[in-house]
């Protein structure tokens, strides 16, 4: 397992890495994947495991069974209940249910850019590819999601061989194999399509490729603020994709940051501790010093995913900035009342600062700047079940 990082020494390099990669030569296999996801000159071509290449096929497989409700065990859910691309694959709910009526305790993501994470979900050290990571919502017990387990997986599998559609696309898209669907040629599948979501045509992008007009004096102003040392946002929400945890195809394996951070948003016990049902990568750890220690999120299309935090539990992003601003939440009342200001746990980072009305609304114009119409309504992205109008 890899040692994760809570050091921000290493924020500040990482801004410059997303910059820079641009200018690194690309390879011709790199040139093909830009010119395939149509990737504009300012996007760094995305890390792809060579064991998994993108294929228009397995793309366009992944899209279908990305809305395909008989990829649930009772044929209710598919992936895009609880990723809507109109929400840029969130789901605009606080945490959702699974196909069987379970409650999961995380907020769903969004997935525009999942590509150039370096790790995958809220908090996990080990997922350090989408196909380790889509395991679980297809097959998982507890909670489940799609519930496919093994009392159901050979049934799913049969719905797929079954259906002259599928067997065909599954030929394409594995044309070595000829036996048929797989739970690996269906995350194999899903992890190709899910790469394929960059949002890079928000106007945060237009301003970048040149167009001085794209963004608001105000938004300008918001950007200058998220990367100031009073905000201190671009710490972890640096670079490209604005999250330290970053990687693309011209990251060296050695210099990849598995950055995680307690941003104060509880302090239950007045020693750091966060709600039972969730303590970040302290559940897998089980050390004590990695309660409340998260992924920061890429804040890509973020005016579109609310409610925030692995949670849920921030409903605005006024509320986000006013969090940060206190240096930690403060919760009054409840099970899980606490001053996350006073949490000997939280980032260093994480410091109460006076900002002024007009700079917190500065900020959030700023985050509205990366807000891609183009992406929520690309036609590559949507139920292909459905005609276009
Ligand atoms: C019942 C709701 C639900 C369903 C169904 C579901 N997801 Fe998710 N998804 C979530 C939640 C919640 C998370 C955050 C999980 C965590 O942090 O542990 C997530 C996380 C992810 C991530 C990680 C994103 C990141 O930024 O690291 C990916 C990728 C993903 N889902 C893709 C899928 C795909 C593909 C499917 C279909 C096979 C799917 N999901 C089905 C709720 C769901
Ligand atoms: C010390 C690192 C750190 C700093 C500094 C920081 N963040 Fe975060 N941010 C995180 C982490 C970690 C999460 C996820 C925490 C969780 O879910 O519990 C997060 C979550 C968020 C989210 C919610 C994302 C989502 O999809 O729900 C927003 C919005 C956000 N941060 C914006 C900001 C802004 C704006 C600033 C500057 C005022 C900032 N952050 C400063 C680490 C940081």
């Amino acid at each position: 397992m890899f040692k994760y990082l809570t050091l921000f020494v290493i924020a500040s390099t990482l801004v410059a890495c997303g910059q820079s990669s641009t200018m690194i030569a690309e390879s011709g296999q790199q040139q093909s994947l830009r010119e395939m996801l149509a990737l504009p000159d300012h996007m760094p071509v995305p890390h792809v495991p060579d064991f998994n290449p993108l294929t228009p096929e397995k793309i366009k497989l992944g899209r279908f069974l990305f809305y395909d409700t008989r990829l649930s065990a009772n044929e209710t859910q598919s992936c895009s209940s609880c990723h809507l691309q109109e929400l840029a694959f969130a789901d605009g709910v606080e945490t959702p249910f699974g196909s069987t009526g379970h409650a999961l305790v995380r907020n769903s993501q969004g997935l525009a850019n999942v590509v150039y994470h370096t790790t995958f979900t809220w908090s996990n050290d080990g997922f350090l590819e989408l196909e380790d990571q889509l395991n679980v919502p297809i097959r998982a017990e507890n909670p489940i999601e799609l519930g496919v387990t093994d009392a159901f997986v050979d049934e799913v599998l049969s719905r797929f061989d079954d259906d002259a559609m599928y067997v065909e696309m599954f030929r394409e898209a594995f044309p070595e194999s000829n036996s048929g669907a797989s739970i690996n040629k269906i995350i194999f599948a899903l992890a190709s399509f899910v790469r394929t979501m960059i949002s890079a045509g928000s106007p945060y992008d237009r301003y970048l490729m040149g167009d001085r007009s794209a963004l608001t004096e105000r938004q300008i102003k918001g950007f200058q603020l998220f990367n100031g040392e009073k905000f201190e946002c671009f710490h972890c929400h640096g670079g490209i994709n604005f999250s330290v945890s970053y990687r693309d195809a011209n990251t060296s394996f050695d210099t990849i940051q598995f950055p995680f951070f307690n941003n104060g948003l509880y302090n239950v016990d007045g020693n750091g501790g966060y709600p039972v049902e969730d303590q970040g990568l302290y559940d897998l750890t089980h050390d004590p010093a990695d309660k409340g220690l998260f992924r920061p999120q890429n804040l890509r299309n973020i005016a579109l995913t609310g409610p925030y935090m692995h949670d849920g539990s921030i409903a605005t992003l006024r509320e986000v900035i006013e969090h940060y601003a206190r240096g930690g939440r403060l919760l009054e009342l409840g099970p899980n009342a606490g001053d996350g200001n006073l949490s000997p746990l939280k980032s260093g980072l994480i410091r109460q600062f006076d900002a002024t009305e007009e700079e917190i609304e500065a900020v959030i114009a700023f985050l509205h700047a990366l807000t891609d119409n183009e992406f929520v309504t690309n036609p590559k992205f949507s139920n292909p079940f459905i005609e276009p109008q």
